[in-house]
């Protein structure tokens, strides 16, 4: 099943729906309808029970995302209808509330928001020639899709502020050696390795998977000794719900 959009084209191949960034002529640079599309998209991801995980990837050979579109830049309604336009349409929030396994495929620009929605997702997976950036600040901007909670969660403040105050380019390999990503793949084989990853990942129980989604995220907002508690009480009524037959387990966060 493929439903085009202008923006973002979405497939469903069996449990996994492939989301594709798309605009490519603009190195796919994110727009107030790519916006409104992507939300669109990810709300069927999140509620259609047939999926189990997603791919996000960028059209074209240029990039994954090369950042806010630059066109829009200075043309938003004033702040009040932009924070009333965020309340509605909170694409970063909905990211995080999909429980499902989220991976993205990156190639050529990933750049500003584009970066930032791939730090959204719970792996990455990059083509050894993409080029990485968060340039914001030399735009006099800041990071405004999650970069600066996440990037310093990924791979910490020492280089998350490196990273941010610069604004400058780094390769695949840089990004991989800070943990920004977690594989670099040859470009002919990004989507390839990337099904390949998603399915080994979707062979696992699924509500496993959730579940240890859920209590990595919870935790990072938790004090040590509550996280670890946490985990201790996940574990437990997981292991009692199983019943020995794991196709029962029951999610245990609330
Ligand atoms: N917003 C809007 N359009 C963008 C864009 C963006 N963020 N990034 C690229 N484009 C457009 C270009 O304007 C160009 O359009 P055109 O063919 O109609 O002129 C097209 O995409 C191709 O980009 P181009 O700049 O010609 O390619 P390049 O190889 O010379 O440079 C980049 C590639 C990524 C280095 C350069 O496009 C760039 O610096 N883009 C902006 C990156 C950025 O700062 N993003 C915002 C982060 S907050």
């Amino acid at each position: 099943m493929m439903t085009a959009a202008a923006t973002v084209l979405y497939q469903k191949e069996g449990s996994i729906a492939w989301v594709t960034l798309n605009r490519p002529k603009v190195l796919n640079a994110y727009n107030l309808d790519m916006r409104d599309e992507l939300y669109t998209t990810l709300e069927a991801v999140r509620d259609d029970p047939e999926v189990r995980g997603m791919v996000l990837c960028g059209a074209g050979n240029r990039a994954f995302c090369a950042g806010a579109d630059l066109t829009e830049f200075g043309s938003a309604p004033s702040q009040a209808i932009a924070r009333q336009v965020r309340w509605e349409r909170d694409v970063w929030g909905l990211f995080l509330s999909i429980t499902k396994p989220i991976i993205a495929a990156l190639h050529g620009y990933v750049l500003g928001s584009g970066l930032e929605m791939a730090l959204l997702c719970d792996m990455r997976i990059a083509s050894d020639d993409a080029v990485f950036g968060l340039p914001e600040t030399v735009l006099g901007m800041i990071p405004a899709a999650g970069g600066t909670q996440t990037t310093s969660r990924t791979i910490g403040v020492a280089s998350a502020l490196e990273l941010l105050l610069t604004g400058r380019r780094f390769s695949a390999q840089e990004a991989f050696s800070k943990g920004l990503i977690n594989r670099i793949v040859p470009r002919a084989q990004l989507l390839s390795e990337t099904l390949a990853t998603v399915e080994s990942v979707l062979a696992a129980n699924q509500q496993a998977l959730e579940t240890v989604k859920a209590v990595i995220h919870r935790g990072l907002d938790l004090p040590l000794d509550k996280a670890l508690n946490l985990e201790n009480r996940v574990a437990a009524s997981s292991l009692i719900s199983q019943g020995g037959n794991v196709q029962t387990w029951q999610s245990p966060v609330q």
